[in-house]
């Protein structure tokens, strides 16, 4: 489509595009589809980008499952960098024509970043030297870090457990806290140990015997432990690593292990409920200086989505795995 044509004012465009949607909640395989849809308008705070990338996300399957859940049709795809090119009323400090990376306003439209157009709630300037593929692959694994962390009370001197670094959440929390002055023990796969390591984390496999392996990295207890890990049952040897005590312990993917060990969740009702969106322009800078990184297992164009979801629910995405709607198709990140 013609971008210039669209009418920002007029949300209810007749103007179409391509995304990715779902028209009644179940599995995302069987639910999802390849869709025409309306481009949004943007309404008052937000923007609108034409998208360069998405990053997906394991939310984006719960979407599908009921998540959040609103009126249908809508979208996946919560995470993008795009070209500005229609703004709401009352937004200053963005143009039509910016480079941006941001958050999608997912609860309220009937599409979202894994679109040619999306709208964006929450977003920062893309800054100089940050490849746009990279750049979506950072505002969600950013914010849950940055607000996981800050429910935790991560500072310097903390020793914490990171569980699941090799998550895209978790390998942020990592850089995170150790840029806190925190020591940091990372449970992990293999994919990204070396990397791991090479932050400056002590680095263990998951699994089987994890709670003693820690234990004689750390030389005791830990203080802290944050949990990231997709598969839940880990949650007492978590409390066990964190000297029996649960309340040191935070989880943001295992809320039943929670509620049966009482320990702490990015849900529960003592949570920030404001989200941590505001430290996104910082740490795009600092990934576009080298000093931060959420790495990028994959690109796909948009009509491949389904081999993404196909890599993204066996658990194993060793990575983002980003769509490229539009202009950057067949682009691999260096
Ligand atoms: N509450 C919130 O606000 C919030 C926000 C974002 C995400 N989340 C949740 O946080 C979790 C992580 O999300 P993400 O996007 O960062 O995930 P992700 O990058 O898609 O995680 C995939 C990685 O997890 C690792 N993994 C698989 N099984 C594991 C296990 N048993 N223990 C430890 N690591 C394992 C795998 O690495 P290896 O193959 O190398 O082991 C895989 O590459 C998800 O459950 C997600 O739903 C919650």
């Amino acid at each position: 489509m013609n971008e210039r044509t669209s009418n920002a004012a007029d949300p209810a465009s007749a103007v179409t595009m391509d995304a990715v949607r779902f028209h009644e909640y179940g599995e995302p395989a069987a639910v999802l589809r390849l869709d025409r849809a309306p481009v949004p308008g943007p309404g008052p705070g937000r923007i609108r980008v034409a998208v360069r990338a998405c990053g997906l996300n394991p939310a984006d399957w719960a979407l599908c499952r009921g998540l959040f859940a609103a009126e249908l049709p809508r979208g996946i795809g919560l995470e993008v960098s795009g070209t500005v090119d229609a703004v709401g009323e009352g937004v200053t400090g963005v143009a039509v024509g910016d480079a941006v990376l941001g958050a999608t306003d997912y609860a309220v439209e009937r599409s979202a970043g894994a679109a040619h157009f999306a709208v964006l709630k929450h977003w920062a300037p893309l800054p100089e030297g940050l490849d746009p593929v990279r750049a979506a692959a950072l505002p969600m694994a950013v914010e849950t870090s940055h607000r996981s962390l800050d429910h935790l009370g991560v500072a310097a001197g903390h020793t914490l457990l990171v569980h699941g670094a090799g998550t895209m959440v978790g390998f942020a929390a990592v850089q995170i806290a150790l840029a806190r002055g925190a020591r940091v023990i990372a449970a992990a796969g293999t994919t990204y140990a070396g990397d791991l390591r090479a932050m400056g984390a002590a680095v263990t496999p998951y699994g089987d015997g994890m709670a003693g392996r820690v234990e004689e990295a750390a030389g005791g207890p830990v203080d802290l432990v944050l949990d990231t890990a997709p598969a839940g049952g880990a949650m007492p040897a978590l409390v066990a690593v964190a000297d029996g005590d649960p309340r040191r312990v935070l989880t943001v993917s295992d809320p039943e292990g929670a509620a049966a060990a009482g320990a702490r969740t990015s849900f529960d009702k003592d949570a920030p409920r404001a989200l941590h969106y505001d430290v996104l322009g910082e740490f795009a800078q600092r990934a576009a200086e080298g000093r931060f990184t959420v790495p990028v297992a994959r690109t796909f164009p948009l009509g491949e989505w389904r081999t993404a979801l196909d890599i993204s629910q066996s658990g194993h995405a060793h990575g983002k795995l980003v769509l490229l709607p539009a202009a950057l198709r067949g682009h691999l990140p260096a």
